[in-house]
């Protein structure tokens, strides 16, 4: 996930009668509210989602994605999948975490594509294992999984180009009933903020469902690390917050490709970073879970690339 330093959100509410987000000029029911349909389907509809596109590039840096770029990441996020199925198979209590990292290596080379992690500003691995009290960016090496331990694996492989990017969080043997508590919890908070993905919808929509879900449990969201837009870069704008306001942020349109990655502590939120560089962790010990899907925005919805059950 992404640091949060230097976040911009755009704010304003939108309503049929405001300017419309691509900027116009136009009302928005006079523009791109009508982008999917229209009396004169065709051109007009293109052609705000082509100046929607550039609208969306020139003023927030997101890049909405075209059809078969969708198709090159929903590759990716099969074959994300795929090494993920094989990494469950093989966690249980006495391996090293660093048999993961070489799991995941030779089978993301095996299949002809790169793990992004590996040397990505430094990061020495090709996959995040991060174990209990590690909140994310744990380096895989030779810590081994003890029984009752909950252990979070962070895959993204580029595929001809296309990075898609997802994690679960897996039990080692069997889960205590804190370890239950914040995977069930770290699991829902991802599933409600995916459910809420949807054109026209807000992105703080997102965030503040999470957090709403996540405290209201007695549980503390992490706000260091957020979702991020993905696709032709590992970390692309915009920067999707776990927590925040309902109505602020950027409003969503089909072709948006974004993570939703919600950490979430048994106890506080306050983390620290590790002499490595990248190992987050709680302050206080307590546990911390996550799971993180690649969302795509469709014109009724959302669709996830790296789908699997929440
Ligand atoms: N996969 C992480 C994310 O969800 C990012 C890991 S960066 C790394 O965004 F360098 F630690 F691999
Ligand atoms: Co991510
Ligand atoms: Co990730």
């Amino acid at each position: 996930m992404r640091n949060t330093m230097g976040n911009k959100q755009a704010s304003s509410k939108i309503g049929r009668n405001s300017p419309c987000p691509c900027g116009s000029g136009k009302k928005y029911k006079t523009c791109c509210m009508n982008a999917k349909s229209s009396s004169s389907p065709v051109i007009s509809s293109s052609s705000n989602l082509i100046t929607l596109k550039h609208e969306y590039r020139r003023k927030y840096d997101i890049i909405i994605k075209a059809p078969h770029e969708i198709q090159g990441i929903r590759k990716a996020g099969v074959l994300l999948l795929d090494i993920m199925a094989k990494v469950e198979e093989m966690i249980r209590p006495g391996i090293r975490t660093d048999e993961i990292n070489r799991l995941v290596h030779e089978e993301t080379i095996r299949a002809g594509a790169v793990p992004a992690p590996l040397n990505y500003r430094g990061f020495p691995k090709s996959v995040c294992v991060s174990v209990n009290e590690v909140i994310c960016h744990g380096i895989p090496g030779d810590r081994i999984l003890m029984d009752g331990d909950i252990v979070n694996v962070d895959i993204t492989p580029i595929l001809n180009g296309y990075y898609a990017d997802a994690s679960k969080t897996f039990f080692v043997g069997s889960p205590t009933s804190d370890g239950e508590k914040i995977v069930s919890i770290a699991r829902e908070s991802l599933k409600r903020g995916i459910e809420v993905v949807g054109p026209g919808v807000r992105l703080g929509e997102i965030g503040w469902t999470i957090q709403k879900f996540a405290e209201g449990q007695g549980c503390s969201v992490v706000r260091e690390f957020v979702g991020h837009g993905v696709g032709l870069g590992f970390h692309e704008q915009p920067q999707v917050l776990h927590f925040g306001k309902r109505g602020r942020g950027v409003p969503l349109v089909p072709g948006m490709v974004f993570t939703i990655e919600p950490m979430i502590n048994l106890g506080s939120r306050k983390l620290h970073i590790l002499d490595d560089k990248w190992t987050a962790v709680t302050n206080d010990g307590s546990l911390s879970a996550q799971f993180e899907q690649t969302i795509l925005v469709t014109e009724d919805g959302w669709e996830s690339l790296t789908p699997y059950d929440l």
